[in-house]
């Protein structure tokens, strides 16, 4: 890597992500390239034309996902977050990622036209009202690929706009990983189900249930609003 590059990149952080460069390893501890839900997202969706990326953090995802992809854009509501975003892109020379600056909470995503399908990672478990953007996206992408957090059966479960979930603390609008408001609402996996079933996300495929992750039960599923086509073995 050229000494200016290198430059430039530690001149934007401290970085959350871990870039692995022509041989160094610069960043932080997260490696996003090797996320197994990268690969969870490839087997099912190899080569998707438009990708709408929610929460897009530093960019470690976009880059890959745009490896493969036509275009993807990318959101995220942190100014620094995007910064970077564009830096790493720019360096890997994906010119097919737009990064759009914007607060999920009240973007109106239909101004972006529509998408083969959503890559939504990280980002829905931020959320007050994350039925709000689940209504939304079903009016601009038929799949998505999530994966969030869900209410812990230990905790205080409330009703909220007919779904029962847990509210959950968020960490401030100064830390780069977290939502936008005071608190946010982690629906049951029942309440979760019923939500992208209410929205139009009628066909649900569970890839992974993980009910020992460290910051709280989590699920990744894909959901679709028409019957997913079979995928051949061949
Ligand atoms: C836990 S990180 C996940 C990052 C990435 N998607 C991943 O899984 O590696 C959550 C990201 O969502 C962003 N975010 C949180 N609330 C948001 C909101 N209301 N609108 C847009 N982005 C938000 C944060 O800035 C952060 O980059």
């Amino acid at each position: 890597m050229q000494p200016i590059a290198r430059d430039e990149f530690r001149k934007r952080g401290p970085w959350v992500t871990r870039f692995d460069i022509e041989g160094e390893t610069l960043g932080g501890q997260y490696h996003a390239a090797t996320d197994q839900r990268l690969k969870q997202f490839f087997d099912r969706f190899p080569h998707p034309a438009r990708v709408l990326e929610l929460g897009c953090l530093e960019g470690g995802h976009s880059v890959e996902i745009a490896r493969a992809a036509d275009h993807v854009t990318a959101i995220d509501s942190r100014v620094d977050n995007i910064e970077r975003a564009r830096f790493i892109a720019s360096f890997f020379g994906r010119s097919n990622v737009d990064f759009i600056l914007a607060d999920l909470e009240r973007f109106p995503l239909t101004s972006l036209g529509t998408f083969d399908v959503i890559f939504n990672v990280g980002l829905l478990y931020h959320l007050p009202e994350p039925w709000r953007l689940v209504d939304e996206l079903a009016k601009i992408g038929k799949s998505m690929f999530l994966w969030t957090h869900t209410a812990d059966p230990s905790a205080t479960i409330v009703e909220r706009e007919g779904f029962m979930g847990q509210v959950y603390k968020e960490g401030g609008t100064r830390d780069p990983l977290s939502g936008m408001s005071a608190t946010s609402f982690w629906p049951t996996p029942d309440s979760l189900e019923r939500m992208l079933a209410l929205a139009g996300f009628k066909y649900i495929d569970i890839v992974d249930v993980d009910a020992t992750h460290p910051h709280g039960p989590a699920v990744t599923l894909v959901c679709h609003q028409n019957p997913p086509a079979r995928r051949s073995s061949l």
